[in-house]
């Protein structure tokens, strides 16, 4: 059998526990796994793509077979350009399926040969997101436990120099 590659596409602002347990898992079922940061310029985000970038390579170093890169266009094309066979996306709730059902039949359309994954998180990360993990941060509480230990110091240092900035 061939290598399976699989595409975990993401914005990864920042990258979660949630994001990590869906890679970890992942990385047991294909041969390769390559984390995609999305270069989306419509968004005003919190860490720059470079800075998205640094960290995921950073949690997964020594990580034979996971990858960090970067993509924009279309997601099955850069899945082609990868030989990706397999979409990977991460499943929460309820809330998350209708979006990803339509993105996974519109990719399909796109692309019949490409296959989506969808994987459960462990329970504890059910209910993380970026956008939720920010939220927290920036209201002065704390996701320890929630987000990888260099996520929560990059958070930090971005609020400080936040803070002085408006100081
Ligand atoms: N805690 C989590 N558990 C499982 N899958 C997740 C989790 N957080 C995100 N994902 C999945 O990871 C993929 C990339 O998600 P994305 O980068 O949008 O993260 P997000 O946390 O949803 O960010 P945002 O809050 O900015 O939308 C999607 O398939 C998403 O459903
Ligand atoms: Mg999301």
């Amino acid at each position: 059998m061939s290598e399976v590659i699989a595409i975990y596409p993401g914005s990864f602002d920042p990258l979660t526990n949630g994001h990590v347990d869906i890679i970890q898992r992942g990385s047991r079922l294909f041969h390769r796994i390559v984390v995609g940061v999305l270069i989306n310029l419509e968004k005003a985000p919190l860490f720059t793509v470079p800075e998205r970038v640094a960290i995921a390579r950073e949690v997964f170093r020594g990580w034979d077979n996971v990858e960090v890169d970067t993509f924009d266009g279309l997601l099955v094309e850069y899945a082609r350009s990868k030989h990706a066979g397999v979409i990977v996306r991460g499943l929460r709730a309820v809330s998350d399926f209708e979006y990803e059902l339509q993105m996974a039949l519109m990719n399909r359309r796109l692309s019949p040969d490409v296959e989506t994954v969808f994987m459960m998180p462990a329970e504890p990360y059910t209910y993380v997101s970026s956008r939720l993990v920010k939220e927290v941060v920036a209201l002065g509480g704390s996701v320890h436990g929630l987000v990888p230990g260099i996520v929560e110091d990059r958070l930090r240092e971005k609020k400080l120099a936040r803070e002085t900035l408006r100081a």
